[in-house]
């Protein structure tokens, strides 16, 4: 990873470091840095290579079926706006109040927003209940898509993806998958988990290029109208001023001159993390994670918050409180005099951070509790001795 010495990122779920197989990617295509799908040069020829070849490594990391597309986005919130957009006439949506805003705020007036569970088990009952009201309601034909983060940004905790995919698809919806969280942490499999779509984004991947992506079903995709109209999204443009036959395939979505560095940046990280051995990774992490967690619950002033069990699986991420002092203060402390990066704040996550605040004050029984949290991530490339200084400037601070 690359990094600055001295200073401890611990912030990797805003926006992750840059891996040095993103920074060498495209230190090496630099030179050859032409129009992609434009010209007939070498440079253009080599960059338009690239970024096909790109979205091949990137669909295989995450692990599309064959006919599925790989659209490049701009990040996770541009890729569910897409998806938003490429809604049949007449779908609806069920989603989950946890959301991370970009996966609460693009759906269409209608989309039912279940209520926060308070474990797995009831995040695939509320689906199960939402979909046969929906199914009953709908006359049983219309298009649903489940729309669900794979980890959240809040708590880190994992949800229940391919439970969720199989209750779904026994309904006969559709489930998109958000793994801005989930990728860089665990294995991503669209194909294994058997989810609809996927979203992630470069910048949490340690490929901080300006990339996302939405892989997944190619016909509602094909059948929508272009995200963006322009130039790469067309196949013929005639005189008259609406005479256009967009193209199919994922340059329908992509009009205007794509974002080559990212898209290769992105495919480097992906064939690194193929290469590497995940398992150990994993177990790292979280060794890592425990550590801290369990360092922030022996600080008597300090509570966690969480929507499940304090034991439900999750990733690298821990939100908190510090009673009696208030996050924004504490995290400019921490960055200030102890060189720790963090955030603070409601994690554009509202209704759910809210929700848990509530909740940690019932829990702990303290009613000095600030009205916003801090949040503390890692990821590849954190340390133990990281996890420590934070701890110790904590146990200072309070
Ligand atoms: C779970 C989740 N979904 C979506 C997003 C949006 O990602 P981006 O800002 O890269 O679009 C984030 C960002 O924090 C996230 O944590």
């Amino acid at each position: 990873m690359l990094g600055v010495p001295g200073q401890v990122n611990l912030d990797y779920a805003a926006t992750a470091p840059c891996a040095r197989a993103a920074a060498d990617a495209v230190a090496e295509l630099l030179p050859w840095y032409g129009s992609v799908h434009r010209g007939a040069g070498a440079l253009s020829r080599r960059s338009t290579l690239a970024y096909e070849r790109a979205r091949q490594d990137v669909g295989d990391f995450l692990g599309v079926r064959a006919g599925d597309h790989v659209v490049f986005t701009r990040n996770t919130t541009d890729a569910l706006n897409l998806l938003a957009r490429a809604l049949p006439p007449g779908a609806r949506v069920v989603t989950f109040a946890a959301e991370h805003h970009a996966n609460l705020l693009p759906w269409p007036a209608g989309t039912v927003r279940l209520p926060v569970p308070g474990s797995a088990g009831d995040a695939v009952r509320a689906v199960d209940a939402a979909l046969r009201e929906l199914r009953r309601g709908s006359g049983g034909g219309a298009p649903i898509l489940v729309t669900v983060t794979g980890a959240s940004n809040v708590t880190g905790e994992c949800w229940p993806v391919a439970e969720l995919a199989r209750v779904a698809h026994r309904h006969g919806a559709r489930i998109a998958l958000d793994a801005a969280q989930l990728a860089p942490h665990a294995e991503l499999d669209i194909t294994a988990l058997a989810v609809d779509y996927v979203a992630v984004s470069g910048h949490k991947l340690y490929a901080p290029f300006g990339i996302g992506v939405l892989a997944g079903r190619a016909d509602w995709l094909d059948a929508a109208p272009p995200y963006l109209a322009g130039g790469g999204a067309t196949l013929g443009v005639g005189a008259a001023t609406h005479d256009v036959r967009w193209a199919d395939g994922p340059g329908r979505h992509e009009a205007g001159t794509p974002n080559l560095l990212g898209a290769v940046a992105l495919a480097a990280v992906c064939a690194a993390l193929s290469e590497a051995d995940r398992d150990a990774l994993y177990a790292h992490e979280q060794a890592l994670l425990t550590r801290l967690r369990s360092g922030l619950a022996a600080l008597p002033d300090v509570v966690e918050l969480r929507t499940f069990d304090a034991d439900a699986p999750r990733v690298g991420i821990v939100s908190f409180v510090v009673a009696g002092r208030d996050s924004a203060t504490v995290a400019a402390d921490l960055a200030q005099h102890w060189q720790i990066g963090l955030r603070d704040g409601l994690f554009c996550a509202h209704p759910l951070a809210r929700r848990l605040l509530a909740e940690a004050a019932t829990r702990s029984g303290r009613r000095d509790l600030p009205p916003t949290a801090l949040r503390a991530s890692i990821g590849l490339g954190s340390t133990a001795a990281q996890v420590d200084r934070l701890l110790t400037a904590l146990s200072a601070i309070r």
